[in-house]
Protein backbone atom coordinates (compact mmCIF):
# COMPACT_ATOMS: atom_id res chain seq x y z
CA UNK A 1 0.00 0.00 0.00
CA UNK A 2 1.41 3.29 -0.80
CA UNK A 3 -0.03 7.13 0.50
CA UNK A 4 -0.66 10.54 0.02
CA UNK A 5 -1.63 12.68 2.30
CA UNK A 6 -1.82 16.76 2.01
CA UNK A 7 1.04 17.07 -0.57
CA UNK A 8 3.40 14.63 0.73
CA UNK A 9 3.83 10.75 -0.26
CA UNK A 10 4.47 8.92 3.34
CA UNK A 11 7.69 7.01 3.67
CA UNK A 12 5.46 4.47 6.01
CA UNK A 13 1.67 4.28 5.01
CA UNK A 14 1.24 2.58 8.08
CA UNK A 15 2.40 5.67 10.48
CA UNK A 16 0.16 8.64 11.87
CA UNK A 17 -0.65 10.97 9.47
CA UNK A 18 -4.18 12.70 10.62
CA UNK A 19 -4.94 14.90 13.29
CA UNK A 20 -7.06 13.51 16.04
CA UNK A 21 -9.69 16.32 15.24
CA UNK A 22 -9.95 15.66 11.61
CA UNK A 23 -13.48 16.30 10.96
CA UNK A 24 -13.69 13.26 8.56
CA UNK A 25 -12.64 10.97 11.63
CA UNK A 26 -14.72 12.96 14.59
CA UNK A 27 -18.25 13.00 12.66
CA UNK A 28 -17.77 11.64 9.17
CA UNK A 29 -17.22 15.15 7.36
CA UNK A 30 -15.84 14.16 4.14
CA UNK A 31 -15.99 12.72 0.38
CA UNK A 32 -14.19 10.07 -0.90
CA UNK A 33 -13.94 8.10 -4.37
CA UNK A 34 -12.58 4.68 -4.89
CA UNK A 35 -10.83 4.14 -8.29
CA UNK A 36 -10.13 0.96 -10.28
CA UNK A 37 -6.24 0.93 -11.23
CA UNK A 38 -5.63 -1.64 -14.49
CA UNK A 39 -2.04 -2.04 -15.26
CA UNK A 40 -0.95 0.54 -13.75
CA UNK A 41 -3.32 3.45 -15.25
CA UNK A 42 -6.40 4.77 -12.94
CA UNK A 43 -10.09 3.77 -14.66
CA UNK A 44 -12.66 6.73 -15.42
CA UNK A 45 -10.15 9.04 -13.52
CA UNK A 46 -12.01 12.56 -14.83
CA UNK A 47 -15.36 11.17 -14.32
CA UNK A 48 -14.52 9.86 -10.02
CA UNK A 49 -12.74 13.33 -9.94
CA UNK A 50 -16.08 15.25 -11.14
CA UNK A 51 -18.03 13.64 -8.59
CA UNK A 52 -15.69 14.03 -6.23
CA UNK A 53 -16.22 17.79 -6.67
CA UNK A 54 -20.23 17.22 -6.97
CA UNK A 55 -19.56 15.48 -3.02
CA UNK A 56 -17.62 18.12 -1.78
CA UNK A 57 -20.37 20.93 -2.90
CA UNK A 58 -23.07 18.82 -1.51
CA UNK A 59 -21.38 19.16 1.98
CA UNK A 60 -20.07 22.56 1.61
CA UNK A 61 -16.81 21.42 1.29
CA UNK A 62 -14.13 23.81 -0.69
CA UNK A 63 -13.49 22.53 -3.81
CA UNK A 64 -10.71 20.17 -4.17
CA UNK A 65 -7.91 20.66 -6.21
CA UNK A 66 -8.35 18.22 -9.20
CA UNK A 67 -5.10 18.74 -10.89
CA UNK A 68 -3.38 18.91 -7.70
CA UNK A 69 -5.02 15.24 -7.13
CA UNK A 70 -4.07 13.90 -10.96
CA UNK A 71 -0.53 14.73 -9.89
CA UNK A 72 -0.84 12.83 -6.24
CA UNK A 73 -2.52 9.83 -8.19
CA UNK A 74 0.00 9.64 -10.16
CA UNK A 75 2.81 9.80 -7.68
CA UNK A 76 1.08 7.55 -5.96
CA UNK A 77 0.65 4.79 -8.68
CA UNK A 78 4.72 5.50 -9.65
CA UNK A 79 5.38 3.55 -6.21
CA UNK A 80 4.50 0.38 -7.46
CA UNK A 81 3.15 -1.04 -10.47
CA UNK A 82 -0.22 -2.29 -10.13
CA UNK A 83 -1.83 -4.75 -12.20
CA UNK A 84 -5.05 -4.75 -10.56
CA UNK A 85 -5.48 -1.95 -7.70
CA UNK A 86 -7.81 0.38 -6.46
CA UNK A 87 -7.13 4.23 -5.16
CA UNK A 88 -9.14 5.28 -2.51
CA UNK A 89 -9.59 9.29 -2.22
CA UNK A 90 -10.64 10.43 0.80
CA UNK A 91 -11.18 14.66 1.31
CA UNK A 92 -12.49 15.48 4.52
CA UNK A 93 -13.61 18.91 6.89
CA UNK A 94 -10.01 18.60 8.42
CA UNK A 95 -8.48 20.02 11.52
CA UNK A 96 -12.24 20.95 14.05
CA UNK A 97 -13.85 21.32 16.75
CA UNK A 98 -14.93 18.24 18.44
CA UNK A 99 -18.87 18.65 17.47
CA UNK A 100 -20.60 18.63 14.11
CA UNK A 101 -19.59 22.51 13.47
CA UNK A 102 -16.99 22.49 10.98
CA UNK A 103 -13.11 24.60 11.74
CA UNK A 104 -12.04 26.78 9.51
CA UNK A 105 -8.56 24.86 8.72
CA UNK A 106 -7.64 23.26 5.24
CA UNK A 107 -9.42 20.50 4.26
CA UNK A 108 -7.60 16.84 4.55
CA UNK A 109 -6.53 15.03 0.93
CA UNK A 110 -5.42 11.48 1.30
CA UNK A 111 -4.91 9.02 -1.73
CA UNK A 112 -4.01 5.71 -0.80
CA UNK A 113 -3.08 2.58 -4.13
CA UNK A 114 -3.30 -0.70 -2.97
CA UNK A 115 -3.46 -3.80 -4.61
CA UNK A 116 -6.98 -5.90 -5.31
CA UNK A 117 -8.10 -9.10 -6.34
CA UNK A 118 -10.49 -9.34 -8.71
CA UNK A 119 -13.87 -9.70 -8.14
CA UNK A 120 -15.83 -12.93 -8.55
CA UNK A 121 -18.17 -13.40 -11.28
CA UNK A 122 -21.34 -14.04 -9.38
CA UNK A 123 -22.82 -13.09 -5.72
CA UNK A 124 -25.14 -13.51 -3.55
CA UNK A 125 -27.07 -10.94 -2.12
CA UNK A 126 -29.79 -9.84 0.50
CA UNK A 127 -31.92 -7.29 0.71
CA UNK A 128 -32.11 -5.54 4.58
CA UNK A 129 -34.20 -3.84 6.02
CA UNK A 130 -33.11 -0.34 6.44
CA UNK A 131 -34.35 2.24 4.07
CA UNK A 132 -31.98 4.46 1.96
CA UNK A 133 -33.48 8.22 2.56
CA UNK A 134 -33.84 9.39 -1.39
CA UNK A 135 -34.85 13.11 0.80
CA UNK A 136 -32.02 13.47 2.78
CA UNK A 137 -29.38 15.69 2.45
CA UNK A 138 -26.72 12.67 1.88
CA UNK A 139 -28.97 11.05 -0.65
CA UNK A 140 -26.36 10.51 -3.84
CA UNK A 141 -23.36 11.74 -1.96
CA UNK A 142 -20.18 9.72 -1.42
CA UNK A 143 -19.73 10.85 2.05
CA UNK A 144 -17.60 9.32 4.08
CA UNK A 145 -20.41 8.90 6.75
CA UNK A 146 -21.18 5.02 5.66
CA UNK A 147 -21.60 3.37 8.58
CA UNK A 148 -25.03 2.53 7.68
CA UNK A 149 -23.24 0.89 4.91
CA UNK A 150 -20.95 -1.22 7.40
CA UNK A 151 -24.16 -2.32 9.29
CA UNK A 152 -25.79 -3.65 6.35
CA UNK A 153 -22.81 -5.52 4.54
CA UNK A 154 -22.12 -7.13 8.08
CA UNK A 155 -26.04 -8.23 7.81
CA UNK A 156 -25.18 -9.60 4.42
CA UNK A 157 -22.06 -11.43 5.52
CA UNK A 158 -23.93 -13.61 8.15
CA UNK A 159 -26.50 -14.50 5.73
CA UNK A 160 -23.33 -15.79 3.20
CA UNK A 161 -24.27 -13.13 1.06
CA UNK A 162 -21.79 -10.17 -0.61
CA UNK A 163 -23.87 -7.10 -1.07
CA UNK A 164 -27.18 -5.81 1.11
CA UNK A 165 -29.76 -4.21 -1.33
CA UNK A 166 -31.79 -1.53 -0.36
CA UNK A 167 -35.12 -0.25 -1.11
CA UNK A 168 -35.89 3.74 -0.42
CA UNK A 169 -38.72 5.22 2.09
CA UNK A 170 -41.21 4.72 -0.78
CA UNK A 171 -40.34 0.80 -1.28
CA UNK A 172 -38.76 1.30 -4.43
CA UNK A 173 -35.55 -0.86 -5.78
CA UNK A 174 -32.35 1.84 -4.74
CA UNK A 175 -28.41 0.32 -4.69
CA UNK A 176 -26.48 -1.57 -2.74
CA UNK A 177 -24.03 -0.92 0.02
CA UNK A 178 -20.99 0.13 -2.63
CA UNK A 179 -22.93 -0.89 -5.79
CA UNK A 180 -25.78 -0.16 -8.40
CA UNK A 181 -28.31 -3.07 -9.81
CA UNK A 182 -29.18 -4.12 -12.78
CA UNK A 183 -31.90 -5.98 -13.48
CA UNK A 184 -33.60 -7.59 -16.80
CA UNK A 185 -37.37 -7.83 -17.31
CA UNK A 186 -38.64 -9.14 -20.69
CA UNK A 187 -35.40 -8.85 -21.96
CA UNK A 188 -34.65 -5.36 -21.09
CA UNK A 189 -32.34 -3.82 -19.05
CA UNK A 190 -33.25 -1.42 -16.50
CA UNK A 191 -31.85 0.20 -13.20
CA UNK A 192 -32.67 2.84 -10.76
CA UNK A 193 -33.22 6.80 -11.80
CA UNK A 194 -31.16 9.18 -9.36
CA UNK A 195 -33.76 10.13 -7.88
CA UNK A 196 -34.10 6.92 -6.07
CA UNK A 197 -31.75 8.40 -4.43
CA UNK A 198 -28.79 5.87 -5.44
CA UNK A 199 -25.15 6.84 -5.68
CA UNK A 200 -24.62 7.82 -9.68
CA UNK A 201 -22.23 5.29 -10.06
CA UNK A 202 -19.53 5.69 -12.71
CA UNK A 203 -19.63 2.50 -13.82
CA UNK A 204 -23.49 2.63 -14.34
CA UNK A 205 -23.07 6.05 -16.12
CA UNK A 206 -20.45 4.28 -18.36
CA UNK A 207 -22.60 1.55 -19.15
CA UNK A 208 -25.70 3.80 -20.03
CA UNK A 209 -23.70 5.14 -22.83
CA UNK A 210 -22.31 1.70 -23.74
CA UNK A 211 -25.84 -0.14 -23.69
CA UNK A 212 -29.07 0.20 -24.53
CA UNK A 213 -30.52 0.60 -20.16
CA UNK A 214 -33.84 2.18 -19.17
CA UNK A 215 -33.79 4.33 -15.73
CA UNK A 216 -37.16 3.24 -13.72
CA UNK A 217 -38.39 3.37 -10.26
CA UNK A 218 -39.99 0.30 -9.75
CA UNK A 219 -41.39 -1.63 -6.03
CA UNK A 220 -38.18 -3.62 -4.77
CA UNK A 221 -40.23 -6.82 -5.58
CA UNK A 222 -39.34 -6.58 -9.50
CA UNK A 223 -36.29 -8.49 -8.83
CA UNK A 224 -38.18 -11.69 -7.22
CA UNK A 225 -39.71 -11.90 -10.92
CA UNK A 226 -36.86 -10.30 -12.61
CA UNK A 227 -34.83 -12.69 -15.07
CA UNK A 228 -31.68 -11.72 -14.04
CA UNK A 229 -29.93 -9.42 -11.88
CA UNK A 230 -26.41 -7.98 -11.75
CA UNK A 231 -24.38 -5.39 -9.42
CA UNK A 232 -22.36 -2.32 -11.23
CA UNK A 233 -19.51 -1.23 -9.55
CA UNK A 234 -15.82 0.02 -9.63
CA UNK A 235 -14.66 -3.07 -8.16
CA UNK A 236 -17.32 -5.18 -9.24
CA UNK A 237 -17.66 -4.33 -12.86
CA UNK A 238 -20.49 -6.04 -14.24
CA UNK A 239 -21.08 -8.82 -11.84
CA UNK A 240 -24.46 -11.30 -12.12
CA UNK A 241 -25.83 -12.43 -9.27
CA UNK A 242 -26.47 -15.52 -8.29
CA UNK A 243 -29.08 -15.49 -5.29
CA UNK A 244 -31.56 -13.00 -4.02
CA UNK A 245 -32.48 -13.38 -1.09
CA UNK A 246 -33.75 -16.87 -1.05
CA UNK A 247 -34.38 -17.33 -4.49
CA UNK A 248 -31.31 -18.62 -7.59
CA UNK A 249 -30.97 -17.36 -10.66
CA UNK A 250 -28.99 -18.47 -13.63
CA UNK A 251 -25.92 -16.27 -13.39
CA UNK A 252 -24.65 -14.88 -15.52
CA UNK A 253 -27.70 -15.24 -17.49
CA UNK A 254 -27.39 -14.49 -21.04
CA UNK A 255 -27.92 -10.55 -20.94
CA UNK A 256 -25.47 -10.42 -18.21
CA UNK A 257 -23.03 -12.02 -19.71
CA UNK A 258 -23.09 -9.78 -22.90
CA UNK A 259 -22.70 -7.08 -20.65
CA UNK A 260 -19.35 -8.63 -18.26
CA UNK A 261 -17.87 -9.22 -21.91
CA UNK A 262 -18.53 -5.62 -23.28
CA UNK A 263 -17.36 -4.26 -20.20
CA UNK A 264 -14.21 -6.47 -20.49
CA UNK A 265 -13.36 -5.07 -23.58
CA UNK A 266 -14.37 -1.36 -23.58
CA UNK A 267 -12.65 -0.69 -20.20
CA UNK A 268 -9.44 -1.59 -21.85
CA UNK A 269 -9.58 0.30 -24.62
CA UNK A 270 -11.01 3.82 -22.94
CA UNK A 271 -9.27 3.83 -19.90
CA UNK A 272 -11.06 7.06 -18.96
CA UNK A 273 -14.34 7.02 -20.84
C1 LIG B 1 -23.49 3.48 -2.25
C2 LIG B 1 -22.83 3.19 -3.55
N1 LIG B 1 -23.59 2.97 -4.63
C3 LIG B 1 -23.04 2.68 -5.83
C4 LIG B 1 -21.66 2.58 -5.97
C5 LIG B 1 -21.07 2.25 -7.32
O1 LIG B 1 -20.39 3.36 -7.84
P1 LIG B 1 -19.11 3.23 -8.79
O2 LIG B 1 -19.56 2.52 -10.01
O3 LIG B 1 -18.73 4.63 -9.05
O4 LIG B 1 -18.08 2.47 -8.03
C6 LIG B 1 -20.83 2.80 -4.88
C7 LIG B 1 -19.37 2.72 -5.02
O5 LIG B 1 -18.67 2.26 -4.18
C8 LIG B 1 -21.42 3.12 -3.63
O6 LIG B 1 -20.66 3.36 -2.56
Amino acid sequence: MHAWVNGQLLTDPQSPAIVVSDHGLTVGDGVFEAVKVIDGRPFALTRHLERLGRSAAALGLPAPDVEGLREAVSDVLAQEHLALGRIRITYTGGPAPLGSGRGDAMPTTVVVAAPMNAAPRTSAVVTVPWPRNERGALAGVKSTSYAENVVALAEAAKQDASEAIFANLAGHLCEGTGSNVGYVVGGEVRTPTLASGCLAGVTRAVLLEWYDVREVDEPIEVLDSAEEIFLLSTTRDVQAVHRWNDRDLEAPGPVTRQLMELWAAREVEDIDP
